[in-house]
C-alpha cells in the first residue's frame, strides 16, 4: 500500500486545484491511500523567531501528515506567474531544518491547474524548482490543466484525458516508492 498526500496550494473552497486532486483520490488504483491535506489555511506566516520547539500545532500536523505519507501530490494554481504565497510560507516551514526536512528525499509531484490558456505551467516548474532545493524526488510528472473552469462540473472532473494524467502521476509516485523500498509491481 502506498500512501500519497495530496496538498493543494489554493485555500478556496471551491479551488479547481483542489477537486483535481478530489479527483485524483477517485483516480488512485487500490494499492494507493490517497489523503488530502486540509490545514494550509492555518499554517502561520514564516518567521524565524517563531521557529521554536514546540513548533505550532498547525505546522507540526503539516510536517507529520507529510512524514507519515510515502510521497506528496501537489497541485498548485498560478498566481502571477509563481506559486501562491500560501503554499511557499508552508514549504518554508517544512524545510527548516534544513538537512533533516520532511520533504527530503521524498518523491513529489506536481500538477496543476489555472483559468488561463497555460495550465499553471509556470507554478509547476516554480514549485518543481522549490521542492529539488529542499531535496525532494521530484518526479519529471507535469499536467497542465488550462481553462480549470471548462474541465469541471459541480466540483467533478469532466475530462477524462485529465483523469487518465492523474492516474498516471500517481502510478509515477507508486512506482517511485515501490523502487525505493525495493517491491516489484503486482501484474
Ligand atoms: C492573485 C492571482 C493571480 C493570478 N495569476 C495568474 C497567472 O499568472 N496565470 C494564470 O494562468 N492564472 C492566474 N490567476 C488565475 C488562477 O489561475 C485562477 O484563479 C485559478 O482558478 C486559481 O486556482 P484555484 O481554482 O485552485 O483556486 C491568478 C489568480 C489570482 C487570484
Amino acid at each position: 500500500m502506498t500512501r500519497i498526500l495530496g496538498i493543494s496550494g489554493s485555500l478556496r473552497r471551491d479551488s479547481h486545484n483542489t477537486c483535481l486532486l478530489r479527483a485524483a483520490a477517485e483516480a488512485a488504483g487500490p494499492d494507493v491511500q490517497f489523503a488530502l491535506y486540509e490545514g494550509l489555511k492555518e499554517v502561520p506566516p514564516y518567521d524565524g523567531d517563531d521557529d521554536v520547539y514546540p513548533r505550532a500545532a498547525s505546522v507540526a500536523r503539516l510536517n507529520e501528515a507529510i512524514a507519515n505519507a510515502d510521497a506528496v501530490l501537489f497541485a498548485t494554481p498560478e498566481y502571477n506567474a509563481s506559486i501562491p504565497g500560501q503554499l511557499k510560507n508552508a514549504i518554508d516551514w517544512v524545510s527548516r531544518p534544513v538537512a533533516t526536512n520532511m520533504l527530503r528525499n521524498k518523491p513529489v509531484a506536481v500538477v496543476g491547474a489555472s483559468t488561463g490558456a497555460f495550465g499553471a505551467a509556470w507554478a509547476q516548474a516554480e514549485l518543481r524548482k522549490v521542492l529539488a532545493a529542499l531535496g525532494a524526488r521530484v518526479l519529471d510528472v507535469e499536467l497542465p490543466v488550462p481553462h480549470a473552469h471548462t474541465r469541471f462540473e459541480e466540483g467533478e472532473l469532466i475530462d477524462e484525458d485529465i483523469r487518465a494524467g492523474l492516474a498516471d502521476a500517481l502510478e509515477a509516485l507508486a512506482e517511485e516508492v515501490r523502487r525505493r523500498k525495493g517491491v516489484k509491481a503486482v501484474a
